[in-house]
């Protein structure tokens, strides 16, 4: 029996206000504890379709279905707190230490009022301190963000991201920034994740190695169309030309 998608995009487009057409009508589901990457050439819509799962981009038709809820204006905030996302510039508060940066993950679960203050409970520390573990990060849980290196700073991206205890992790581009070293390390931290976790991930890449090595299953788009939805071993030279060409 199959079981309900984590998450469902149904014939959603984005059209931004300058009259570019991001997205073209797309409907696309995951499922529980998948790895999916997305390809795509420069301004295929890959980040516009990721932002529109987590409502940081609303559709312009279409809706967008998460954990079995229709997205809306009134249960945005709910449904973000068990979407995690990672980015390719970390988007850390690199005058915080690493540990109050992974508690903000909790925030979502807090009153608005404590976050002013980094207020945490017991419960949020101790959720911190585990995910920190869990990236290889304890012993520099009291280090400034900014002193560590682009690997270990998106190792505590991920840390946020699981403090958040999320079902689905979306991630944009998560690798771009570092070496090949350290791209390979995150990518083996979130495999272990959607594995051991059961974490649904969805990540945009631009290394098509990556996606053939890590991926369950990879979304080909291009102008804002899904031109390829496979597993990774049917990305040969013929498929990579569509999701790639200029003129599709
Ligand atoms: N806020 C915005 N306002 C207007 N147009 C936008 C906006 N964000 C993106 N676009 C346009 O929408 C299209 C898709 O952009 P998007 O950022 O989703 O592509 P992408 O596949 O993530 O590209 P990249 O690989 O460069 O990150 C592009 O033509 C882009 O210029
Ligand atoms: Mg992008």
């Amino acid at each position: 029996m199959k079981s309900t998608p984590v998450i469902q995009l149904n014939q959603v487009t984005k059209t931004y206000e300058n009259g570019i057409i991001a997205v073209h009508p797309t409907s696309l589901s995951f499922q529980e504890g998948t790895f999916n990457a997305i390809l795509g050439p420069s301004g295929a819509g890959k980040s516009t379709l990721l932002r529109m799962i987590n409502g940081l981009e609303t559709p312009t038709v279409g809706e967008v279905i998460v954990q079995g809820k229709t997205l809306t204006a009134k249960n945005i905030r709910q449904i973000r707190s068990r979407t995690a996302m990672i980015f390719q510039q970390f988007h850390l508060v690199s005058r915080l230490n690493v540990m109050t940066n992974v508690l903000t993950g909790r925030l979502y679960y807090r009153p608005w009022w404590t976050s002013m203050f980094y207020l945490f409970g017991k419960g949020d520390w101790k959720i911190a301190q585990w995910t920190l573990q869990r990236v290889g990060l304890i012993e520099k849980a009291w280090e400034r963000v900014d002193q560590l290196s682009g690997g270990q700073q998106q190792r505590v991206g991920v840390a946020r991201a699981l403090a958040q205890c999320p079902q689905v992790i979306l991630a944009d581009e998560p690798v771009a920034s570092l070496d090949p070293v350290a791209s390979q390390e995150i990518m083996e931290l979130l495999r272990e994740i959607c594995r051991q976790d059961g974490i649904t991930i969805v990540a945009n890449l631009h290394q098509v190695s990556l996606a053939i090595e890590y991926a369950d299953r990879v979304i080909g788009l291009n102008r804002g169309r899904v031109v390829f939805d496979d597993s990774p071993q049917a990305l040969v030279d013929d498929t990579l030309r569509t999701i790639y060409s200029a003129t599709p």
